[in-house]
C-alpha cells in the first residue's frame, strides 16, 4: 500500500465502497452470469463485452486488454486521476476524510472507539440494575438472567449520566459522537438511546460495534439504531452472531431472523444457532460471510404478505452466491407470529420441527413461480420455464445450478438447456495433480478468490521447496488480520509490487467449482504440498544418510519425519 495514507484507511475505503455501483456510474453494465456484470471496455476498442466486474471480488478485469484492479484502479485508470486523487474521490463519496500524512496510523486504528462502544455497553448494563421500570420490561417479556448477563442487555438512562460518566474529557466526549451514541442539539448533548433498553450489538469477534434500543411502550420509532460509522455497518453484522458462535463449536445450521427478541428467546429456549439482521434486508455480505461457519442457512419470515416478499427478495439476493457447499431453507411462521411469540409458545422441539421442515431454496423457488400458471397447458409450461430460467441463470455454474435444471426438466418434461454465452474460461485446477507448482497456484487462485478460507490455515506452508509458498504464506497471513477481506483489498497490499499482475490474473481466472466444496478443495491442495515437501525432505536426509553424514540431530528427525509421514 502507498505510504502516506495509512493502509486501515485504504481497507475501509475498499471494503466500504461497491465497485459495481461506482462502474455502472460511467460505464453502464449488463448482469450476466453469476456474480459477473459485463460491458464493453472503456480501456480498449471493441464491439463484443469482455470487462468484467465481480460484485464479490470487488475485482474488474478485462479479457481484451488484460486491464485490471480494485476500485482505486478504476478511478486512476477511467478518471485519470493519481493515487491519492482517486482515495480522496472515494473517500468522499462514504463521507470520510482522507488522513494525512500528519495524522499518526494511532489515531486512525480505532481502538479508542471499540473502548469508548465497550464502556458504553457496561454503563448500560450496570444501569439496568439502577432502573426498576427498565428491569421490570425485560422481566415481563421473559428475558432470564443468564441471557442479560449473555447478551450484556442494558438501559440507557435519561438525563446527562452517561455524558457525566464516560464523557468526561473533550476527547472522551468526541469519541461517544463519533460512535453515534451521543448527539448534539445546539449546545446539550444527549444519549441518543436515552429511555430505552439496550441490545449492544456485537462484531463477529464480540467487539461491540453499535447499540439497537427499544421504548418501554409504544411509541415511536420501536427500535432506534447506531448510525452507521466506520466501525458499524448494518449489513455487514449479523446480532448474535458471535455468541452462537461462542456456544458452539460447529455451527451445522444457521438460523437468519429479523428481530433482536427472536434471536435472544431462540437461544433462551436452546436454540443458541440463529443471529438477526439489523432492520435491514439481508445483504449478499452477510450471507456470504457465513459460509465459512456453515452448511446450512435458513431464513425465517413471517408467514404475512411482507414476509413473503422479504424472502423473495433474499432469494433474489442469495442466487448468484449459492455455493455448492451450502444448503438454504426459508421458513414461514404462522400469522401474527415472529420466533419470539413461537418458542415461548409451543418450546424448542416444535420450533426445531419447523425448522428441519422448511422448504429448501428448490422448492421454495419452483413452488412460487408455479403460483398462478397451469402447467397443463402448452403457455402455462413455457411461461413457467422462462420464469425459472430467468432466475436459474443468475446462479454460479456447479452442481446445484445443474440440480436445478434437472429438476426443471423433469417437471416439465422438456428438454431445456441454458445458453450462457460462455467466457473465455480458463481453469486452472491442476491437471496433474502431482505437479507442486500448478498445485501452488491453484491454492493460491482459491485463496485470493476467497480470502476468508485463511481462517481455515493453522500454520504457513514450509519455505523454500515449492516456488510460490512465501507469496503464498504472505497472502494468508494478511488475510487471516483481516475478518472480511474482498480480493480487490487484498490486491491492494500489493499495488507497485512486482507480484501485483501475477496475482490479478489469478484473481480473475474462472475455477471450475470444485465437488467436494470449496474448503475441503482448498485444504486438500495444502495438505498435498505439505507432505510433497516432507517427501521431498526424507528425499534430502536420505541421500545424505547414504553419505553417512548425518548429524544425531538429523537422525532423530529423520525418524520423526518418517514416523509422522502419514
Ligand atoms: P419488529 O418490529 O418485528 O420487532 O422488528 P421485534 O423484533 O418483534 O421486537 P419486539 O418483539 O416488538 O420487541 C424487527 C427488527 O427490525 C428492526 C429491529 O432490528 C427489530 O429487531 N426495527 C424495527 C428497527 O430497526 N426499527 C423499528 O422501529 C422497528
Ligand atoms: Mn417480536
Amino acid at each position: 500500500m502507498a505510504d502516506h495514507i495509512p493502509k486501515e484507511f485504504l481497507e475501509l475505503v475498499l471494503q466500504r465502497i461497491d465497485l459495481v455501483a461506482l462502474i455502472d456510474a460511467r460505464v453502464p453494465l449488463r448482469k450476466k452470469t453469476g456474480n459477473n456484470y459485463f460491458a464493453c471496455c472503456p480501456f480498449h476498442q471493441e464491439k463484443t463485452a469482455s470487462f468484467s466486474v465481480s460484485h464479490s471480488k470487488q475485482f474488474y478485469y478485462c479479457f481484451g486488454c488484460g486491464a485490471h484492479g480494485n476500485a482505486i484502479d478504476f478511478l486512476m485508470n477511467y478518471d485519470r486521476l493519481r493515487f491519492p486523487e482517486a482515495v480522496e474521490t472515494l473517500a468522499k463519496q462514504i463521507g470520510m476524510a482522507v488522513p494525512h500524512s500528519k495524522t499518526s496510523e494511532k489515531a486512525l486504528s480505532f481502538q479508542h472507539l471499540y473502548t469508548t462502544l465497550d464502556e458504553a455497553a457496561a454503563f448500560y448494563h450496570a444501569q439496568l440494575r439502577q432502573a426498576p421500570k427498565a428491569f421490570a420490561y425485560i422481566k415481563q417479556r421473559g428475558i432470564s438472567e443468564e441471557i442479560i448477563r449473555t447478551f450484556r442487555l442494558g438501559y440507557a438512562p435519561r438525563g446527562d449520566t452517561l455524558l457525566q460518566t464516560l464523557g468526561k474529557t473533550e476527547e472522551a466526549r468526541k469519541a461517544l459522537q463519533e460512535t453515534g451514541i451521543l448527539n448534539q442539539k445546539d449546545t446539550r448533548f444527549y444519549d441518543r438511546f436515552h429511555e430505552r433498553i439496550i441490545f449492544p450489538i456485537d462484531d463477529r469477534r464480540g467487539r461491540c460495534v453499535g447499540f439497537g434500543g427499544r421504548v418501554m411502550d409504544n411509541s415511536e420509532p420501536k427500535y432506534l439504531n447506531s448510525p452507521e460509522t466506520p466501525l458499524f455497518q448494518k449489513g455487514h453484522e449479523l446480532y448474535g452472531l458471535h455468541q452462537a458462535l461462542q456456544v458452539n463449536r460447529q455451527l451445522p445450521r444457521l438460523l437468519i431472523v429479523e428481530g433482536y427478541m427472536d434471536m435472544i428467546s431462540l437461544f433462551q429456549y436452546g436454540i443458541t444457532y440463529a443471529a438477526a439482521t439489523l432492520g435491514t434486508a439481508t445483504t449478499a455480505y452477510q450471507v456470504q460471510s457465513l459460509f465459512r461457519y456453515t452448511s446450512e442457512i435458513v431464513f425465517c419470515f413471517d408467514g404475512d404478505n411482507a414476509g413473503r416478499r422479504a424472502a423473495w427478495r433474499a432469494l433474489q439476493v442469495i442466487l448468484p452466491i449459492v455455493p455448492d457447499h451450502v444448503q438454504f431453507r426459508f421458513l414461514f411462521l404462522p400469522d401474527n407470529e415472529d420466533p419470539d411469540s413461537l418458542v415461548r409458545r409451543e418450546g424448542k422441539i416444535a420450533f426445531e420441527k419447523r425448522v428441519t421442515e422448511a422448504q429448501t431454496l428448490s422448492q421454495y423457488l419452483f413452488q412460487t413461480l408455479m403460483t398462478d400458471i397451469d402447467l397443463s397447458t402448452v403457455d402455462g409450461k413455457t411461461r413457467y420455464i422462462n420464469a425459472a430460467l430467468e432466475h436459474i441463470k443468475h446462479l454460479p455454474e456447479g452442481i446445484f445450478k445443474n440440480a436445478l435444471l434437472t429438476d426443471l426438466r423433469q417437471k416439465t418434461r422438456t428438454d431445456i438447456s441454458l445458453s450462457v454465452e460462455k467466457q473465455s474460461v480458463v481453469s486452472t485446477r491442476p491437471k496433474t495433480s502431482s505437479n507442486r507448482s500448478s498445485l501452488l497456484r491453484y491454492a493460491l487462485s482459491l485463496l485470493i478468490q476467497f480470502p476468508d478460507l485463511a481462517q481455515h490455515v493453522t500454520e504457513p506452508i514450509p519455505s523454500g521447496i515449492i516456488p510460490g509458498t512465501e507469496l503464498f504464506n504472505q497472502i494468508l497471513e494478511i488475510a487471516q488480520q483481516k475478518k472480511t477481506l474482498s480480493t480487490g483489498t487484498l490486491l491492494e497490499f500489493f499495488r507497485t509490487q512486482p507480484e501485483e499482475k501475477w496475482l490479478a490474473s489469478l484473481a480473475q481466472e474462472e475455477l471450475s467449482l470444485p465437488q467436494n466444496g470449496l474448503l475441503s478443495e482448498f485444504l486438500g491442495a495444502i495438505h498435498k504440498m505439505r507432505k510433497q515437501i516432507k517427501a521431498h525432505f526424507i528425499q534430502k536426509m536420505l541421500e545424505k544418510a547414504a553419505l553417512g553424514s548425518l548429524s544425531s540431530e538429523e537422525k532423530h528427525e529423520l525418524n520423526q519425519l518418517i514416523i509422522e509421514k502419514e
